[in-house]
């Protein structure tokens, strides 16, 4: 039915927003990650009008130029000197040419939780009355500062005053006028050119329209609304908070309502255009922005912010802050981790605790779980980049890349300077700055020999704490000593090696363990066991 489509929306963004106290716009301000004129203009849209206007004065360029990225098909209009809404009105509608008959509908660029489903109705009721006008008006227990509207003796609307024009007994009135309208556009343009702007603001009134509507003999109806929040514009950042900690609690709602488990909604917050699927977990502290996709059996959280990240199939995210990366089927991500633009990870695969993550595929299993940079890299399937390992990836002037293969063993504390090839299956010593390609299956050791300087402390710090101690060590019973100074193994099977541990007698980094031996065992060189 043509008749529920309107032949235009006009969204008024002409005022100034003094309130505000900003350099940016009222209109331009955010909330749920949309612009506030964002959200009025995707309600607008949403009702399919033949043409949609906005008018705008204030920080014009600015705000013209928002729009023509939000709607590049709406039409601005620019308001004059002339004040009131409804100047604006028709400063939107002189911008259309044919002149609009039909269903005008007029909306305010401020406020942001008006929905589709609101102004459906209005439309509804409006085409259904065949009217001039029909208002959306409220009741609020205090109605200051909002036009009032008057009613005659048998309830019909003869008008709408304006707070500061009202009478004690006017202003005593608690139904509102919200500002949102179905209009008969012919009846509008006409009317318009009638207003004047004798009121103690000195503006043309939309409000005006009603009582020359009624004064015509034409019927002025109204649509109530009990949801306050849909007809609150935003005039200081006090009403910006507010109104989009409503919206995010209506966004959490409806996503609980589909089968998402928000544990903590008061610390939780997405924004309207992220998507999730049934069965996703968000944690307590979660913040989910712009085009984020979570799939099904996710777990997000605690204290994470993605923003244009997708998380597939039952991955998880713990403590982390990621943008622009794709968390694939199964994969596991923090806790702190840094996830930078262009990371993919592989299904199954890793970005462990204190890694930073930037242009990277990480093919599937892999994984790089301690305190690494990984930047401007592929690294294949099945491969482990040991703890502290650095990607290096910038040579001061240009960026380079780096390609690890499948089942790759890269040794704690490797610096891979870029560009550098390791092949598949190939290892690196711990503590090796790589800067030549390695070959598949090769070890690749880049580093300086050890050399035991013996009795040194001894000599030169005779008298020393660290001197007793090896002192004391030499004249132990055979028993009591450590196998390490041996140089066959270490005490207890744990050792640490530069503040990183590792269990079970895999040991970490070293590689080599004080013997002049070459790098020996394979897995003498991985970051960790796990
Ligand atoms: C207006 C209504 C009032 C209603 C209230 C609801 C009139 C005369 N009054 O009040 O009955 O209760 O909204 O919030 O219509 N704007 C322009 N150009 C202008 C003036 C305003 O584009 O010259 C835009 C503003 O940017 C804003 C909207 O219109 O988005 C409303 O303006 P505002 O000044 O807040 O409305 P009021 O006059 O307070
Ligand atoms: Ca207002």
């Amino acid at each position: 039915m043509s008749s529920h489509h309107p032949a235009a929306v006009v969204v008024l963004a002409a005022g100034e927003g003094t309130r505000m106290r900003s350099g940016t716009p009222k209109v331009l301000h955010r909330i749920g990650g949309r612009s506030l004129l964002g959200h009025a203009l995707a309600a607008a849209r949403s009702l399919d009008p033949d043409h949609l206007v906005v008018v705008v004065r204030h920080e014009r360029e600015a705000v013209a130029a928002h729009i023509a990225q939000l709607d590049p098909k709406a039409v601005v209009a620019d308001q004059d000197e002339i004040k009131g809404t409804g100047r604006a009105v028709e400063c939107g509608l002189a911008a259309l040419t044919p002149a609009v008959t039909g269903t005008v509908v007029v909306t305010y660029g401020d406020v942001p939780l008006l929905t589709t489903q609101t102004l459906r109705a209005l439309v509804a009721a409006h085409t259904g009355t065949g009217g001039a006008v029909t208002v959306l008006t409220a009741e609020v227990a205090d109605p200051t500062g909002y036009g009032r509207v008057l009613r005659g003796e048998d309830g019909e609307i003869v008008g709408i005053v304006e707070h500061k024009d009202a009478t004690p007994a006017e202003r005593d009135v608690r139904e509102i006028n919200s500002g949102i309208y179905a209009f008969d556009g012919a009846f509008l343009a006409q009317a318009l050119a009638r207003v004047d702007t004798a009121n103690v603001q000195g503006e043309k009134y939309l409000t005006d329209v009603l009582r020359l509507a009624r004064e015509a003999g034409l019927a002025v109806t109204s649509v109530g609304t009990e949801d306050l929040w849909e007809v609150e514009g935003v005039n200081d950042r006090v009403q910006l908070a507010a109104l989009g900690r409503e919206l995010n609690r209506r966004l959490l709602e409806g996503w609980m309502r589909a089968g998402v488990t928000v544990v903590d909604p008061a610390t939780t917050w997405v924004d309207v255009e992220v998507e999730l699927a049934p069965e996703v977990t968000l944690l307590p502290g979660v913040q989910l922005h712009a085009a984020t996709r979570v799939e099904t059996g996710a777990t997000i959280g605690p204290d994470t912010t993605l923003t244009d990240c997708r998380v597939d199939h039952g991955a998880s995210v713990v403590r982390s802050h990621g943008s622009g990366a794709w968390i694939r089927a199964g994969a596991t991500v923090g806790p702190f981790s840094y996830l930078r633009p262009g990371t993919d990870l592989g299904a199954g695969g890793k970005i462990g605790a204190f890694v930073e993550t930037k242009n990277v595929t990480i093919g599937i299993g892999s994984k790089v779980p301690h305190l690494s940079y990984v930047g401007d890299a592929t690294i294949g399937e099945g491969s482990n980049i040991g703890a502290a390992t650095v990607f290096v990836n910038y040579d001061g002037v240009h960026k380079h890349h780096t390609t690890v293969g499948d089942q790759v063993r890269v040794g704690s504390d490797t610096m891979l300077v870029a560009p550098v090839t390791v092949g598949d299956g190939a290892y690196t010593a711990a503590g090796s700055v790589i800067t030549e390609d390695v070959p598949p299956g090769a070890m690749a050791v880049a580093r300086g020999r050890q050399r035991n300087v013996e009795g040194w402390v001894q000599r030169r710090r005779a008298g020393s704490a660290a001197a007793a101690a090896a002192l004391a060590a030499q004249s132990a019973p055979a028993g009591r000593r450590t196998v390490a100074e041996d140089g066959a193994e270490v005490q207890g099977g744990v050792e640490v090696q530069g503040g990183v541990e590792v269990q079970g007698g895999a040991e970490v980094q070293g590689g080599v363990t004080g013997t002049d031996q070459p790098p020996p065992a394979a897995g003498a060189t991985e970051g960790t066991a796990r």
